[in-house]
């Protein structure tokens, strides 16, 4: 059982896709449910009923609350087990069409907690996987530096990766890309760690 809890705990987590948009889906699917279930239990007809232009209009409030509640519900769960299932299965099956040498140098632009990084690192013998990002929090949930970098120590591979966080002053994916390719270092870069060194000190942030 211990065993089991410690696993867990060693697992690595690359943390909730877009955590804004997952509880929204999850307030409108309580919110959809909570008017079908009024209906269901009597509290009232479950009809939205209005006069217009001489008219009478019924709309069936209840029943569409349950058809948003069950859409909003059916897609928080599945951004849920994206999160935690499905990417890493597809990052897998992504980066298995890679015929990796082991000495290539991998750029990863936009790494949050890093997934797709730590994935190539694992395929690296002599290279090195270098990760990128701005770590909004809006993307990614708890998304920074230091998640990454527990990532790669719980993977086995914190030594062949390298992390740099982009100032606020220069953002653009594509100007980073091209001191990379450069082999320069950009100035906009800060760097953040050289794992595993300075993990055990201070996580970098
Ligand atoms: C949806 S997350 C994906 C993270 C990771 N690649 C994964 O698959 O789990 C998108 C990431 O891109 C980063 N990002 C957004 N704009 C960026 C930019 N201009 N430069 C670098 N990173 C950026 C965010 O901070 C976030 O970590």
């Amino acid at each position: 059982m211990s065993d089991a809890i410690s696993k867990v705990a060693e697992a690595p987590d690359y943390g909730l896709d877009a955590p804004s948009v997952v509880r929204n889906l999850f307030v409108g699917a309580a919110l959809g449910l909570l008017l079908w279930g009024l209906k269901a239990f009597g509290f009232w007809s479950g009809l939205l009923i209005f006069h217009l232009f001489g008219l009478k209009f019924v709309i069936p409030l209840a029943l569409t609350g349950l058809a948003t509640g069950a859409v909003c519900g059916f897609l928080g769960v599945w951004m849920v087990y994206d999160s935690k299932l499905g990417k890493l299965r597809r990052r897998e099956r992504f980066l298995n069409r890679i015929a990796w040498t082991g000495r290539e140098q991998v750029l990863d632009v936009g790494c949050g907690r890093g997934l797709m990084l730590v994935g190539a690192a694992k395929r690296l013998s002599t290279g090195k996987a270098t990760g990128i990002d701005i770590w909004q929090t809006e993307d990614l949930s708890d998304n920074h530096a230091g998640a990454a970098l527990e990532n790669a120590r719980r993977e086995g591979v914190a030594e062949r990766v390298d992390l740099k966080t982009i100032c606020g002053a220069c953002r653009s994916p594509t100007k980073h890309l091209m001191w990379w390719f450069l082999g320069r270092r950009s100035p906009t870069y800060i760097k953040t760690s050289n794992a595993p060194r300075r993990l055990a000190k201070s996580p970098a942030s």
